[in-house]
């Protein structure tokens, strides 16, 4: 699964290195720039603005806004690795058109676990919370 990944993250990386002239070595030297690439998964369900089948991630920075950055960073690694389930039912069930999915009830987020080590998980949220600037 590393390995997959690795390979993954690369053929992100590369693409990009195309495309914006980044080159692997710079990834590698910015957190942030990495967390972002890592993240290329969660946008399955959430982009950084629109709401897709998940709040946006600026939807979800707005409403903890107040709380200080490393309760935060606690509470978005632990959402990550071990899923999340009922936070957000009602936003949802106001925001997000139920003919897209069956039951607003029945949503939660899969433990991203499998997917990343806690090394990992620590550059996403990090690249997350740069968002909130
Ligand atoms: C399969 C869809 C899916 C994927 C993939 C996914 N999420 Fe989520 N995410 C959700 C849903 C649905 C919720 C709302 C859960 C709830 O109501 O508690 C959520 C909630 C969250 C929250 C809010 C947690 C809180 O404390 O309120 C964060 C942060 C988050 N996701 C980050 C991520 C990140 C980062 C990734 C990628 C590593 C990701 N998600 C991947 C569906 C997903």
């Amino acid at each position: 699964m590393k390995k997959i990944l690795t390979a993954v993250v690369l053929a992100i990386a590369a693409t990009t290195s195309v495309s914006n002239a980044l080159t692997r070595e710079e990834i590698e030297k910015d957190p942030i720039l990495k967390g972002k690439m890592l993240a290329k998964r969660c946008s399955w369900c959430h982009d950084i603005n629109r709401t897709l089948i998940a709040p946006s991630f600026k939807e979800i920075l707005k409403r903890y806004k107040d709380v200080p950055e490393e309760t935060l960073k606690k509470q978005f690694a632990d959402a990550i690795k071990n899923g999340s389930k009922g936070k957000w039912t009602n936003w949802m069930k106001e925001h997000i058109k139920a003919r897209k999915i069956g039951s607003i009830e029945a949503m939660y987020m899969p433990p991203q676990r499998p997917y990343y080590n806690d090394k990992e998980i620590e550059l996403i949220v990090k690249w997350l919370l740069s968002l909130r600037k």
